[in-house]
């Protein structure tokens, strides 16, 4: 069976960081947890390089958009290398070849007539390419995210028809329940969703940095759709002499951070419906990771950088840490002092002393040959559960209890192994 896994395609604004690092690694685990299985993975992972969030940041650097985008793009193609990301392709939106599936794709919704012309006026936050309504807004003109101050905008664009969609997205959420998780995500866009959809924005008239309209060349496309399209595009062109689409969409799992879960739980699957493609089968969101409870973020400067924990930890003990230390699907404080405690306690003191112990063993009284054991009935159940037990986690995506299954029987072996004393096993 076939299985595609993607992250989100990250900012090219800034440099990556452990919260980016946290989304690669979950997919890199369910990838490679699928790829044991036996199933045929395709895993995405890349960078999304147009819009304001990128052409604004290039300004205040004095270099071209291209530039820094280039720049930033090898920082988080280096993460996926350190660590130790498993991914088919890395996609990078200013390609040409995802530019040119783009305008395919979006001139298919114009053709089936789900856009038109019209105004925008209202609140964009530049940093998050984002329109703003006047609830959201701090201070009357803030956005609530990065707090700076926004202007009115208002410009003549096109519109996609995302109010047409209303009655099938609540139709594809009433029959679909697994569409998003976890539960309180699926309850949230839900919600969004019966709030009542208004239509938005699908190109930007200022901006030039970005995928040009196909049917009126001096506007390029919103960076959100241009975006979300990557996780199609790429299956088109990602092997040469080869178009994978028919193999892998649609996706079995986005996974996203809770930052995100708009465009994804709504815009996407109606941009799908209007181009007439199948929507992904879900999409998993994940929480923040937190320090001192604050996001961990660009904006608000307090970032942990994840080359450095490698350096001092090692990359499985980083890929170890972040998948049990935040309960997958929540929010979760993290700091390097943690990495330490559970590298100490968890990594060196329980699976070390197991795997020392038993190496140990199996050297001193058996020959460096591993025994055909009669296994304790009640680890070899155990055993034979937990490969159930695993299996039915990465299913539901529950990649922290799945550690913890694994975990427990760690544990439960370590004593086992302890409880019998090298003597008791001599020749
Ligand atoms: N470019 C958009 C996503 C487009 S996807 C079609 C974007 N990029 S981003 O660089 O801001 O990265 C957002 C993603 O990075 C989040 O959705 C999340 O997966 C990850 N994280 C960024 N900060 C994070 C934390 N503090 N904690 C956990 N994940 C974080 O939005």
């Amino acid at each position: 069976m076939s299985f595609y896994v993607t992250t989100p395609i990250y900012y090219v604004n800034a440099e990556p960081h452990l919260g980016h690092a946290y989304s690669t690694i979950a997919a890199d685990v369910l990838a490679r947890h699928m790829r044991q299985r036996g199933e045929d993975v395709f895993f995405l992972t890349g960078t999304d390089e147009h819009g304001e969030p990128v052409a604004q940041a290039a300004e205040a650097q004095g270099v071209s958009p291209r530039e820094l985008a280039d720049r930033n793009a090898q920082r988080f193609l280096d993460m996926a290398g350190r660590v130790n990301a498993t991914n088919d392709f890395f996609i990078r939106t200013s390609d040409p070849r995802h530019h040119a599936a783009v305008q395919r794709v979006l001139q298919t919704v114009y053709d089936r007539g789900y856009v038109y012309e019209g105004t925008y006026e209202g609140w964009y936050c530049p940093r998050c390419a984002d329109f703003k309504t006047d609830a959201e807004l701090i201070d009357g003109n803030r956005c609530p995210i990065h707090l700076i101050e926004l202007e009115r905008e208002k410009e003549d664009n096109y519109f996609f028809k995302l109010s047409a969609f209303q009655e099938k997205l609540e139709q594809l959420y009433a029959d679909r329940p697994e569409f998003v998780g976890p539960q309180v995500r699926y309850n949230e866009a839900l919600s969004f969703i019966k709030g009542g959809l208004n239509d938005v924005s699908l190109t930007r008239a200022r901006l030039r940095w970005g995928v040009t309209v196909p049917w009126d060349e001096s506007q390029v496309f919103y960076v959100w759709f241009d975006a979300l399209l990557n996780y199609y595009t790429a299956l088109t062109y990602a092997r040469a002499d080869e178009d994978l689409t028919a193999t892998f969409w649609p996706a079995d799992v986005h996974l996203i951070g809770k930052d995100i879960l708009k465009f994804h739980t709504v815009f996407w699957p109606a941009l799908l419906m209007a181009a007439g493609i199948e929507v992904p089968k879900r999409v998993f969101v994940h929480g923040f990771l937190l320090i001192d409870d604050k996001k961990m973020s660009k904006s608000l400067g307090n970032v942990i950088d994840p080359f450095m924990v490698i350096d001092l930890y090692g990359v499985d003990a980083l890929r170890y840490y972040l998948v049990a230390a935040v309960g997958f699907g929540q929010d979760g404080n993290v700091s390097t002092a943690d990495v330490e405690a559970r590298y100490d306690a968890e990594l060196a003191n329980q699976y070390g002393n197991l795997a020392s112990r038993t190496f140990g063993m199996t050297s001193r009284y058996r020959d460096g040959v591993v025994p055909d054991a009669r296994i304790d009935p009640q680890l070899g159940t155990d055993l034979v559960d937990l490969a159930e037990r695993v299996r039915a986690h990465f299913d539901a995506i529950e990649l922290t209890q799945g550690l913890a299954a694994v975990w427990g029987v760690v544990r439960r072996l370590n004593q086992y192994v302890q409880d019998r004393a090298p003597w008791k096993l001599a020749k």
